[in-house]
């Protein structure tokens, strides 16, 4: 059975989402009926006749902070109980491939893009319940960070990836990199694809593959290392690796 998920996004600049999320897998998921998006224009939600969203802070400090009264009437008058109501800033927690995967569960989601200095905090308490960073730099505003949570979670819905290349044969979904990969020419500019590659043993092609993405792992993301599961052969790799690099330097 295929799932379908609903995702209502509150945004002060719904134009941003016109692009991003009506090309190429986000126009697909939609067309096949796996992915139903509503992007809602949170001025729509402000009762004074300025669409007034923003005040200044208490306490004085520079920037407005977005209306909790106005934010507070737009998530409720979109959400059913038990709908997560993420709030995309950059003091949540940080985004991953879990929390991808963990959303991709539920049947509908709420994500309030987050902007100016921030949000009032009674937001938080009243009606978020799930805080999301996607990386420790801070953005203008949080609609980029709502497309790459959306882009992220709809592809592990089942029906949106081919066959192929599913989510769960990539980069990060067992906590190492993906190694390099080749189409033709076989060879280009004297660079050559891997003979291993060429010749179709299935067996030794997977191998060689957990070989490589260890390797990329090792150089570009060691810190995954340290909760990747491993087996013996490939701790051993590792211990490869980094005696290649002594010798090198
Ligand atoms: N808004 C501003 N910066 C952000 C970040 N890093 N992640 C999510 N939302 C944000």
């Amino acid at each position: 059975m295929e799932n379908k998920l609903r995702v209502d996004v509150l945004t002060l600049f719904p134009g941003m989402f016109q692009g991003p999320m009506t090309e190429s897998m986000m126009w697909k998921a939609q067309d096949r009926n796996l992915l139903d998006l509503h992007i809602h224009d949170i001025r729509d939600f402000s009762t004074d006749k300025h669409r007034t969203v923003d005040d200044a802070p208490y306490g004085g400090g520079g920037g407005m902070l977005m209306r909790t009264d106005v934010v507070v009437r737009a998530v409720e008058s979109l959400v059913t109980p038990g709908t997560p109501v993420i709030l995309t800033s950059p003091q949540g927690r940080v985004f991953s491939h879990a929390i991808a995967k963990e959303l991709a569960g539920y049947d509908q989601l709420t994500i309030l893009c987050g902007h100016y200095e921030g949000i009032d905090d009674r937001v938080r308490q009243l009606v978020v319940t799930d805080e999301i960073s996607i990386g420790d730099y801070v953005l203008t505003g949080g609609e980029l960070a709502a497309m790459v949570i959306i882009d992220a979670v709809v592809r592990h819905i089942p029906g949106v990836l081919g066959a192929e290349g599913g989510a769960d044969v990539e980069s990060h979904a067992d906590g190492i990199l993906e190694g390099p990969h080749y189409t033709r020419p076989p060879v280009f500019r004297g660079l050559e694809v891997p003979q291993v590659l060429q010749q179709g043993d299935h067996a030794k092609i997977a191998q060689w593959r957990r070989e490589q993405g260890l390797r990329r792992t090792w150089q570009n993301r060691p810190d995954l290392l340290l909760r990747a599961r491993l087996t013996d052969d490939e701790k051993y790799l590792l211990a490869v690796f980094a005696d290649e690099y002594n010798h090198s330097q």
